[in-house]
């Protein structure tokens, strides 16, 4: 049995299990109400019940008093429906609404996905969690000022760790450290979120998204996030690398059309040894999505990897195959300038969309 929920001012509407908080609920059908902690703590999801019934779950009395809960207060992270609900709470609904911050982070694990990529998973501290939306990008703060942006691979309702694809520069100061010396339960601290990259929902149009490499990682994030909430925009998935090793969640990847028929997986290689037992597309990635959509006037685009992957994409996609400029979006995972580190890039208005990162 579920419950209906409605959300007040915006109208908004989505249904909850009776077993899951209000705010897992709405995150899970992308329905970006305010959180911090996600743990009853910081009181950053307050809002109202204007009516039905709720249970307070673990919601501490010193941060919501009885004399709160009688006025119809409630914390939506702990709060589970027990009728149908109208509550009042604000929305997400830009990235201004985002507070952008700076937290340790301890290394939960680390997975060496192939032989240059390690998935690392952080933990935030109890009584953290990071408010982001899919696609965006976290800065990991080194010594001297220094930073190293990551996207974040994991959706926001599936995030009790932050997920980063992390390809292995060989001599980078991050990537080396990442690969040689980091271990679980280390500390690091992280400025974030960041960015622009995520999918716009005021649009109706199908999806072209297209990543190279680590690119993907921001991608999953989006199709994951599209997944959850039962978005029903028709989306073709390129992912390009060079050799297999380089699609290294190919099998995760490769069940998301089974699963969901709006939904299309193309995985392509530039580099496949030809007595390489690939069956699939050959070539550059951007182009084998424009020998497949030579007309992509109709489409939204997003695009994710390498700067030269990024730039040809961008040029092609547009005077080649007609598709709007402010349709095009994208993040350019350019190397870090370490000299532009005293400057304050942290600004998401720094960073206009649909222009590289
Ligand atoms: C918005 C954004 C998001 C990003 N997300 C990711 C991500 O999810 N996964 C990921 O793996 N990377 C990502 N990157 C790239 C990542 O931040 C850089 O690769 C990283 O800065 C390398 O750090 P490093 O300290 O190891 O190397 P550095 O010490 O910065 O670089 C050492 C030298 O290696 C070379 N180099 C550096 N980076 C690269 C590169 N990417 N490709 C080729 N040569 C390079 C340069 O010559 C550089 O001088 C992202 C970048 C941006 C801007
Ligand atoms: S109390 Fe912190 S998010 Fe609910």
């Amino acid at each position: 049995m579920s419950f209906q929920v409605s959300v007040q001012p915006s109208q908004h509407s989505f249904h909850a299990q009776p077993e899951e908080t209000i705010l897992d609920a709405a995150l899970r059908q992308g329905l970006c109400l305010p959180y911090g902690c996600r743990d009853g703590v910081c009181g950053s999801c307050r809002g109202k019940v204007l009516s039905g019934q709720v249970a307070h779950g673990k919601a501490a009395l010193d941060v919501l008093s009885e004399a709160d809960r009688h006025a119809g207060d409630a914390l939506f992270c702990c709060a589970m429906a027990r009728s149908d609900l109208v509550i009042e709470s604000r929305e997400i609904r830009s990235l201004d609404d985002i507070p952008i911050r700076t937290l340790p982070a301890r290394v939960h694990s680390l997975t060496r996905a192939a032989p240059d990529v390690m998935i690392v998973e952080l933990k935030l501290p109890a009584s953290e969690r990071l408010q982001f939306l899919a696609g965006q990008y976290v800065d990991i703060l080194l010594k001297e000022g220094k930073r190293r942006a990551f996207s974040i691979a994991n959706a926001p309702h599936e995030d009790a760790f932050l997920q980063l694809h992390v390809r292995h520069i060989p001599g980078g100061k991050f990537t080396e450290h990442v690969f040689e010396t980091l271990k679980e339960r280390d500390l690091l601290r992280l400025r974030g979120p960041q960015g622009s990259f995520f999918l716009r929902s005021d649009s109706h149009k199908p999806i072209l998204l297209v990543a190279g490499g680590t690119g993907f990682a921001p991608i999953k994030a989006i199709v994951q996030q599209a997944i959850a909430e039962k978005n029903e925009r028709p989306m073709l998935i390129y992912w390009g690398g060079r050799q297999p090793a380089d699609l290294y969640l190919l099998p995760l990847a490769e069940q998301w059309p089974a699963q969901h028929p709006q939904l299309r997986f193309i995985p392509v290689l530039s580099d496949a040894p030809a007595d390489e037992c690939w069956k699939g597309r050959r070539g550059l990635v951007h182009q084998a999505a424009m020998a497949d959509q030579p007309d992509l006037s109709g489409y939204q685009a997003y695009v994710c990897g390498s700067p030269a992957m990024v730039a040809a994409a961008r040029q092609d996609f547009q005077t080649l195959c007609h598709l709007p400029a402010e349709e095009f979006f994208a993040d350019s995972f350019d190397f870090a300038s370490d000299t532009l580190a005293a400057i304050d890039t942290t600004n998401p208005k720094d960073r206009k969309v649909g222009q590289d990162e």
